[in-house]
């Protein structure tokens, strides 16, 4: 067998766009360089998320007939009996996405003045927490901050960075310690299951909830079989199973390890927990037997969730990932190591030394990726975290400079892999000509979306 081999043939095609140069250059200069601006039939390979760009199995399509939908629907029943056999938490609250899940949780548990510590917090997790007056304290492991070191769990928390802030001085503020894995935040970096059981034991013995962010629970469990000794010859569903035996609940965005298009949920143990969340899921998401999804969401979901857990189907994603760090390296590209299975994140700082951060060197090689091959990535460095003044110098910057490369599940075959590759290899060699960007227009939030950009020539 060759060096990827998917495990499912395919069914269904959709044609890809494929654009020329001038195309491009035109739609690049429409959307004012920002490539949020640009339509899905200006993309050839869209690599700007794995959220919801999935593709569904057969069997979750035919699921998805079967459903229904309000109160007390047939789907909801079997949804539900999946979470909780996978989770073991009794209550499960099913919501559009990740972030409603967060935004009820929150409400019904945070008041204003209260600390949450996780390993990172996801961007829209913190936004949530803090909407409620309440600040989310990142604790991730020394090790993620070497991009180059090749450790298996550099997602993990820091465990003595935990304990302390558990008996420091600000204890009784902390609410709630949210695990996220994959950490997102962090490269998409795992965490090993002796760092959860050794992060869970201090929030048992001082009453903290533990939460796991399980939107790529599976990936990490993967991650885990592969890398943690203790693990080697369990499944990555008895992993996984485990893991959220660790917790107390869990804040679930489907549209990753659901593979599905919309959905989530929210897993707890405490029911008068889930009672208060419960109502504010009617108010603003849907009834309880719904959350906001139709029926067939949450049939395609529960089959989405068994899925996943696949050991072939992780295999062939990771190796997936894999070839691609491979090619990316060839490419004289350094990427945040190791690569995990949902992005490869690249690192731009060091590619584009003479672009400075306030000029985006991120967000320049993803414009590039983008005229060269029609390939869409996401600038994660200075155009999203950093700040300037009114005259666009320099005030705050990211610490690292980078492009995220997402995989979507089940969509981009090994051709499209390598077209990827020769696309990087092709900007490597013309890169000291790759210029940087200025912002001609900023929105007040979350600039990286909307904002308009000018290149500089050099
Ligand atoms: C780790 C993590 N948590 C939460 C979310 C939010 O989920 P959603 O996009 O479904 O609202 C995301 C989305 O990317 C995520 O990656």
């Amino acid at each position: 067998m060759g060096e990827i081999v998917e495990p499912y043939r395919i069914k269904v095609v959709e044609p890809i766009p494929v654009t020329t140069r001038a195309q491009r250059e035109q739609a690049l200069r429409r959307v004012h360089h920002n490539l949020f601006g640009l339509r899905a039939d200006e993309v050839t390979i869209d690599l700007l998320t794995d959220s919801g760009t999935g593709a569904l199995s057969a069997a979750q399509w035919a699921a998805g007939m079967a459903g229904d939908a309000y109160a007390g629907s047939r789907s909801f029943y079997h949804f539900r009996g999946v979470v909780r056999d996978l989770t073991s938490y009794p209550c499960v609250l099913p919501v559009h996405q990740g972030r409603a899940a967060e935004r009820i949780l929150f409400s019904a548990l945070l008041t204003p003045g209260r600390i949450t510590l996780s390993n990172t917090h996801f961007d829209t997790t913190r936004a949530n927490i803090e909407l409620t007056g309440c600040q989310a304290v990142d604790l991730p492991c020394p090790q993620a901050r070497d991009l180059d070191s090749d450790e298996p769990f550099k997602g993990n928390i820091d465990l003595h960075r935990l304990e302390d802030a558990l008996r420091g001085p600000d204890a009784s503020r902390i609410a709630l310690v949210i695990l996220t894995l994959t950490n997102n935040g962090e490269a998409g970096q795992p965490v090993s299951m002796d760092n959860l059981a050794r992060a869970a034991a201090p929030c048992r013995e001082h009453a903290v909830p533990l939460f796991l962010d399980a939107a790529r629970f599976a990936e990490n469990a993967w991650l885990v079989t592969q890398h943690e000794a203790a693990y080697r010859d369990m499944s990555p569903r008895q992993v996984a199973e485990q893991a959220f035996r660790l917790a107390d609940g869990c804040l679930m965005s489907a549209k990753k390890d659901g593979i599905v298009h919309i959905g989530g949920f929210l897993g707890l143990r405490d029911r008068s927990l889930a009672e208060r969340c419960e109502l504010l899921l009617i108010a603003t998401e849907g009834f309880p037997t719904y959350g906001g999804l139709a029926g067939r969401d949450m049939d395609m979901d529960a089959h989405g969730l068994t899925e996943v857990t696949e050991p072939d189907y992780l295999r062939a994603r990771a190796d997936a990932a894999r070839h691609l760090a491979g090619l990316a390296r060839e490419a004289g590209i350094a990427i945040v190591e190791p690569p995990g299975l949902h992005a490869l994140y690249l690192n731009a700082g060091r590619l584009l030394p003479h672009i400075p951060a306030h000029r985006f060197p991120g967000h320049a090689l993803a414009c590039r990726l983008y005229l060269e091959g029609g390939i869409r990535s996401v600038e994660l460095g200075s155009l999203y975290l950093g700040s300037e003044d009114e005259n666009g110098a320099p005030v705050t910057a990211a610490p690292y400079e980078l492009v995220r490369l997402a995989l979507p599940r089940r969509t981009y075959g090994l051709g499209h892999l390598n077209h990827v590759g020769e696309i990087l290899a092709a900007t490597v060699k013309d890169k000291e000509r790759i210029p940087g960007y200025r912002l001609v227009e900023r929105p007040p939030l979350l600039r990286h979306f909307r904002c308009k950009l000018e290149p500089i020539p050099h």
